[in-house]
């Protein structure tokens, strides 16, 4: 399923050895969205399953992709920030990383209560990231339906970390 343009795309994520720190193996989707064909299948593919009212995007990647695929479907889309970027909060949401913790933001009037929300990101590795934009959906009354992204990295069992949850992932390694 998915056409030659989904699978092409599948061999153009760069693997990068040793960042962002040594033994760790880095997946960089940039050449996917770089590439005209490849770009526009996987935000066909990020976006088909239709059963939501807005777009919410993790940055950094996320805000590329999450912006496309929400312009696809006729919703708006809505980023999720790192600390200290926004001028008015909503919300924010702590989690851990695999070493230290993280942060993210909702801004403040961004989401409604009672609005489908699709989260959309590059990357599903250990799932704190799409855990913390669960949370962060849920505490603002909206519905998650679920999350789109690009690569999964299975091992790292992030599903786990929205559990009952629909996660949909175009690659898996
Ligand atoms: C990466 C990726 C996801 C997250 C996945 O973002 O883009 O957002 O990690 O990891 P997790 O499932 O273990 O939470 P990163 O923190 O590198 O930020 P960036 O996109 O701003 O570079």
């Amino acid at each position: 399923e998915g056409g030659p343009a989904l699978k092409r795309a599948a061999g153009l994520v760069r693997e990068v050895p040793d960042f962002p720190e040594p033994g760790v193996l880095f997946r960089d989707i940039g050449p996917v969205l770089a590439d005209p064909d490849a770009f526009g299948a996987v935000v066909h593919a990020l976006g088909r399953r239709g059963d939501f009212d807005v777009v919410v995007g993790v940055e950094a990647r996320g805000f590329l992709l999450g912006a496309a695929v929400a312009h696809a479907c006729g919703t708006g889309v809505v980023g999720l920030r790192k600390p200290g970027k926004l001028p008015a909060v909503a919300d924010r949401v702590d989690y851990d990383l695999e070493y230290g913790t993280a942060t993210l933001e909702l801004p403040a009037d961004a989401l409604e209560s009672g609005q489908r929300v699709l989260v959309v990101d590059d990357v599903l590795a250990t799932g704190g990231t799409l855990g913390a934009a669960r949370q962060l959906a849920d505490k603002a009354g909206c519905e998650a339906v679920g999350a789109a992204v690009v690569l999964e990295l299975t091992a790292l069992e992030g599903r786990a970390a929205v559990p009952d949850w629909d996660v949909q992932a175009l690659f898996t390694v």
